[in-house]
């Protein structure tokens, strides 16, 4: 059992910030029901959820056996049947605002009154989302990290119209997960993260772009300077190189080239096993 209001999580999306999202919220304790719009995107999903229980356990983090956590979660492809029941909605579908639009307005039409309804987006206007619904005051974003399972902290964001009472449900989620949370009170493109984040790709894949310097050199310099627990291209490799692709496509920004090229060859980093890097059976990044 848990300590909030909230019994039945949705998730829309199973992909890494989906299918982390729903660990986590499994661990916790809560019934979650996971869909995809395909059945393959949920079982690799469902998968990854496997894998990861399965490392926690091996290390003694969880509390229970994994199969128990396990239990707690559902998987679908239908939307309507997914959000019948649901307390809390949080959608991690692509970063596309026609995308999240639709959902929404799905989500306005299927998901219960009362209802809260949340975005992971990670850098798209929650107003604009909660627009696409007759009850604006239930939207709220709820910014979660790559990989969510290891990374503590939650943005909780207001749009202009979201209710005190939906944020600070909200805020009380994420805390109920072990996690901490911030509000970003203004609805402000990227929220305080990806604000400062931004650059930090950007510079590094306009040098590379540029021949100015190479990826290893790049990553090596930030971790050995700044102490960082990886560097840029290792960072963008596990967020997904499309993700801070369709961010900057969406905010106007011009895309470095080696970004357009490593999207249009498909090689989007951890998840396609090739990105800036290459990766076999999940091993990490050696740049010295
Ligand atoms: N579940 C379970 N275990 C996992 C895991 C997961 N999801 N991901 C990695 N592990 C495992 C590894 O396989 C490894 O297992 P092993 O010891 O058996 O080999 C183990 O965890 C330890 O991994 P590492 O020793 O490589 O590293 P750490 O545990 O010290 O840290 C990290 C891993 C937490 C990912 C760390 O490298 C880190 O903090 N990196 C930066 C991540 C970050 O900044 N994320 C935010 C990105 S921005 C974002 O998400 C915003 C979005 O909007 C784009």
């Amino acid at each position: 059992m848990t300590d909030t209001d909230i019994a039945r999580v949705t998730v829309l999306g199973a992909g890494n910030m989906g299918h982390g999202i729903t660990e986590v919220a499994a661990i916790a304790g809560y019934d979650v029901t996971m869909r995809d719009v395909k059945e393959e995107f949920v079982a690799d999903g469902y998968g990854n959820i496997e894998w990861s229980l399965e490392k926690l356990a091996e290390k003694g983090r969880l509390d229970e056996p994994a199969e128990d956590v396990l239990d707690r979660i559902d998987t679908g492809v239908e939307l309507e049947s997914a959000v019948a029941d649901a307390d809390l909605v949080i959608e991690a579908v692509p970063e596309r605002m026609d995308l999240k639009k639709d959902v929404f307005a799905d989500l306005d039409e299927f998901a219960p009154e009362g209802a809260i309804l949340a975005s992971n987006t990670s850098s798209l206007s929650v107003t604009e989302m909660a627009g696409a619904t007759s009850r604006p005051e239930d939207v709220v974003g709820m910014h979660f990290f790559n990989p969510p399972v290891k990374m503590d902290l939650v943005e909780v964001i207001y749009g202009d119209r979201t209710s005190d009472d939906t944020a600070e449900a909200a805020y009380e989620f994420a805390q109920s997960l072990g996690k901490t949370p911030i509000y970003v009170r203004k609805d402000v493109r990227g929220f305080v993260v990806n604000t400062v984040l931004g650059p930090f790709g950007d510079e590094p894949a306009w040098m590379v772009s540029n021949d100015e310097a190479t990826i290893r050199e790049v990553d090596a310099a930030m971790v050995h300077q700044r102490g960082y627990p990886m560097g840029p291209f290792e960072l963008m490799d596990l967020t997904g190189i499309d993700v801070g692709y369709h961010v900057r496509n969406e905010s106007g920004r011009e895309i470095p080239p080696i970004m357009a090229e490593k999207v249009e060859n498909d090689e989007l980093g951890r998840k396609t096993g090739r990105g800036y890097y290459e990766y076999e059976d999940g091993e990490g990044v050696n740049y010295g």
